[in-house]
């Protein structure tokens, strides 16, 4: 019974952070598992992580294990990494190339599209046709792939006819991952978020980052109404370069794209500003001061699109207090390390910009554990961007909480 969290959501105050419980309590975990990641369409991998037949990533989300494998049919398919003879997990590697997935407590064989192929010794009457992998709904957008857990996945259309334009020109099909971080903050997964949605903390905690992106508020977040003339600039000099660049924003705000400026003279997210990938860039961008495309879809992934390579991040809980967060460099698959690029040149700003992140989010966390804390408000002009994932948030979780409440009774 969704007691607590009903009460606390009744009693918000719009504009001001969550209370202390919707950051460390299990039960209002439990529901975010349920109501949110089990529901929502989560991000995975990009699709270059699966270029070969065979080849596997799992996830842990919650209580589910998944498994998301290109089939012999060149197929990307995601499936419930869970054997339909006594449950052991299967695909046992965070990745992996297999010609068929085999459990390795009975070895039960099954094909890459999910049915079982094999299984030793069971009685005459057994239908294997009966005990394929559990599939999970499973949709590529422009080289990412998404997954979602829940019987009857919501919309991914909308949010893929409009992102794809957008994605298009960066040309993930041609990428490789060049560096993968993967990180765990002490701190709950809203907080993660919280953090990213502003820049208010940029000035103080990211000496890196400020050298390219602007601190300007009106680059971290534009309102509703209100474009202002250069950004409104950039949007019209990029899309005359053929780069659908203006902000767009659905009306639950659950996904924004917008291409925005980097500070004069900057071309991609490196120290010196100089691009990260020099000879084969990935994508077909070659307008160099177009900036970063800036792509967030909630609850799990943002990602960031420059003229030379592509960075992608998943956020995934853990628990009440921790949060994953790994994040992907890509690059064009033909490109070569030490040669056209050098990891540490490509990695640096991002690497140190998580690290700071994580200290902020996990101090921000030991402050909200205190029995002292209580909400304060979000400042209009930096921190709008954060209440608008808030609002999304509860929005988002609250009918849910009503109809379980509803069916429970
Ligand atoms: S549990 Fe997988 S084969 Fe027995
Ligand atoms: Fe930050």
């Amino acid at each position: 019974m969704p007691s607590l969290i009903n009460h606390l959501l009744s009693h918000r105050k719009s504009g001001f952070a969550l209370d202390r419980a919707f950051y460390t309590d299990p039960e209002i975990y439990a529901q975010d598992l349920e109501h949110v990641f089990y529901k929502e369409w989560l991000f995975v991998v990009p699709v270059c992580e699966l270029s070969d037949t065979g080849s596997y990533r799992t996830y842990k989300i919650g209580d589910y294990q998944i498994v998301v494998v290109r089939g012999a049919d060149n197929e990307i398919r995601a499936f419930h990494n869970t054997c339909r003879h006594r449950g052991s997990i299967i695909c046992k590697a965070e990745k992996g190339n297999a010609p068929k997935l085999v459990c390795p407590y009975h070895q039960w064989t099954y094909d890459l599209d999910g049915s079982l192929l094999w299984a030793r010794d069971m009685e005459p009457d057994f239908v294997p046709q009966d005990h394929g992998l559990k599939s999970v709904h499973c949709r590529q957008l422009s080289g990412l792939i998404y997954i979602c857990l829940a019987d009857e996945a919501p919309d991914f259309e909308t949010f893929s006819e409009i992102a794809a334009p957008y994605l298009a020109p960066h040309d993930l099909s041609n990428a490789k991952v060049a560096y993968e971080s993967r990180i765990v903050e002490q701190g709950n997964w809203k907080l993660v978020w919280e953090n990213n949605r502003e820049c208010y903390h940029c000035s103080a905690n990211h000496p890196s980052l400020i050298r390219t992106f602007p601190e300007d508020p009106r680059v971290s977040f534009i309102g509703e109404n209100s474009v202002p003339g250069f950004i409104a600039e950039h949007f019209a000099s990029c899309e005359a370069a053929g780069l659908p660049s203006s902000y767009v924003v659905p009306a639950n705000g659950q996904f924004r794209l917008s291409r925005m400026p980097l500070v004069e003279g900057a071309k991609s997210f490196t120290m010196d500003g100089s691009f990260g990938v020099h000879g084969k860039r990935l994508g077909n961008i070659q307008k160099e001061d177009a900036g970063v495309l800036n792509k967030f879809h909630y609850p799990s992934n943002w990602a960031y699109f420059l003229p030379d390579h592509c960075m992608t991040f998943r956020v995934t809980p853990i628990s009440p207090t921790e949060t994953e967060l790994v994040t992907c460099w890509l690059v064009d698959k033909d490109a070569v390390e030490g040669d056209d690029y050098d990891i540490e040149h490509l990695t640096e700003v991002w690497l140190a910009t998580n690290s700071e992140d994580r200290r902020v989010v996990e101090d921000n966390q030991l402050g909200v554990n205190s029995l002292a804390y209580t909400p304060g408000p979000y400042s209009s002009i930096h921190e709008a961007s954060v209440r608008g994932f808030v609002d999304w948030y509860c929005e988002t979780i609250s009918p849910r909480l009503s109809s379980s409440k509803t069916q429970a009774e």
